[in-house]
């Protein structure tokens, strides 16, 4: 029996969301009051979750990918064993997700192990078109032993495509007109262009589900495939978020982990607070601070609301580590503008411990440290900054996880998308579009002389030139 099929273990497992530093009773007058909450429309917008469910294709992908789970474990199990390298090359949500998955759940110098210790390729997720990064990446990879990722939902993205266009042609010449065994797609079932080039290569190709957008695709074929082959258990992780799930169906707001947060988010947002610090005290869950970035930003970031309605909305996200951060960014969370709320993400276990042994004990100001451990240094310096925040008056939360493994970590994931799809509802906008992003995509493509932008080009040409007096 998996332990995930343990419904005590299951249970243990729950992560928690401490919200007590965002009420007025805990920080003062800065704090939100219940009534705040209660008079969003929190009714229409449970309503509206409920209706959209069906839509929202990516709530389902903890329980219908059976066929598909299969399918990326035996293909996974074959990249193990046969390559020494695996390259996702994605961007935006075919990037960030894999990156978070494999930061929080394989160890912390994966690739700077040997074979034997990882006991599986290493992984490279190139999600930049900057020309010294894929130059750097073809020194260290042998392509002949490397299994490339190529994933791209809309099956478009320049960025991607060119660095298909690299590895394609690098494949082509180093072993001859079959590349299907060096590399594998993942896109849209039948939009877009890398369905035609996979067809024309008989590539292995894995879907991208209908209505599972980029930034929530991370528990589909794109994210699994490349944590299968990092060794991560796939089952444990959609477990994880199928437990979420049940915790998030809840329709009282102020029980349901996801609908709570988002409410209180956007309560803050409506009394200034545009930014959102997310703060974990683990190394491993950093880059989920920059996977939620995407998320919240994208989603949220909207000039209109779902009536057309000019509402510029949205949140900043920042990314902050603890402690590190603490040296650098906490000076004005405790003492900068009442315009942020912080998330900060604990661990109760870590999965190592490291004692602080006995030295220099005549210099009282270091040993006090001798014979803690660095677990309980970091726990009290994340105890000591929430306190601290919370004594300045500026708003905070806490989300902790019991421990740091697959089942925790989708259940993370799951609760920040259905806080944000719960957020955009409140905000009455559309949740799963980025139409912003269109305007510097076409920009490029005019100036890339694409086909079809000429238009686009002629309007960039007669934009304001720059004047030599503001360039110094
Ligand atoms: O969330 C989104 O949809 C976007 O940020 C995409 O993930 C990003 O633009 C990459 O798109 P694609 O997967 O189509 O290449």
């Amino acid at each position: 029996m998996k332990r995930y099929e343990d419904k005590n273990w299951r249970d243990s497992m729950r992560i928690r969301v401490n919200l007590n530093n965002m009420m007025r009773e805990n920080i003062g007058d800065n704090g939100l009051c219940r009534s705040e909450i209660d008079a969003l429309p929190l009714t229409k917008s449970v309503e509206g979750m409920k209706l959209k469910r069906g839509a929202m294709k990516w709530r389902e992908l903890p329980y219908n990918q059976d066929e598909v789970l299969t399918k990326i474990e035996a293909c996974a199990e074959h990249i193990r064993n046969e390559f020494e390298s695996f390259v996702v090359l994605g961007i935006g949500g075919s990037a960030l997700g894999p990156i978070a998955v494999h930061q929080a759940l394989c160890h912390p110098r994966y690739n700077e192990l040997s074979r034997e210790k990882r006991n599986a390729p290493k992984l490279y997720v190139e999600d930049n078109v900057d020309p010294e990064r894929m130059a750097a990446l073809l020194d260290v990879i042998d392509v002949k032993k490397t299994m490339f990722n190529v994933i791209t939902k809309s099956g478009g993205t320049s960025e991607t495509m060119s660095q298909l266009l690299i590895i394609s042609d690098i494949l082509h010449r180093e072993l001859g007109d079959d590349i299907s065994t060096h590399l594998i797609a993942t896109t849209d079932k039948e939009k877009g262009n890398l369905v035609k080039i996979a067809e024309r290569e008989k590539l292995l190709t894995f879907i991208v589900p209908d209505g599972v957008g980029g930034r929530f695709s991370e528990l589909c074929p794109v994210g699994l495939l490349a944590a299968a082959v990092c060794g991560i258990d796939i089952r444990e992780l959609l477990a994880g978020a199928a437990y979420m799930d049940e915790l998030c169906s809840n329709d009282e707001v102020w029980s349901n982990p996801a609908y709570i947060l988002a409410s209180m988010q956007v309560a803050a947002m409506k009394r200034g607070c545009n930014i959102h610090v997310m703060m974990p005290y683990a190394d491993s869950l950093k880059y989920i601070s920059d996977w939620y970035a995407q998320l919240w930003a994208e989603s949220l970031g909207k000039r209109y609301d779902n009536e057309g309605a000019e509402i510029y909305a949205g949140q900043t996200p920042v990314k902050a580590l603890g402690v590190t951060d603490q040296h650098s960014q906490v000076q004005l969370y405790t003492e900068g503008p009442f315009d942020k709320v912080i998330t900060f993400i604990g661990v109760d276990s870590y999965r190592k411990e490291t004692p602080i042994p006995d030295g220099y004990l005549d210099i009282k100001d270091v040993s006090f440290l001798c014979g803690h451990t660095q677990n309980e240094l970091i726990k009290a310096e994340q105890a000591a900054t929430e306190y601290a925040v919370m004594k300045s008056g500026h708003l905070s939360n806490t989300v902790t996880l019991p421990e740091v493994n697959a089942f925790t970590i989708g259940q993370l994931l799951y609760m920040f998308e259905v806080m944000t799809a719960f957020a955009g509802e409140l905000l009455n906008l559309n949740a799963f579009d980025q139409p912003g992003v269109e305007e510097g995509k076409n920009a490029t493509y005019a100036l890339l002389r694409k086909p079809g932008f000429d238009k686009k080009r002629e309007e960039l040409e007669s934009a304001p030139k720059a004047k030599g007096e503001y360039i110094v």
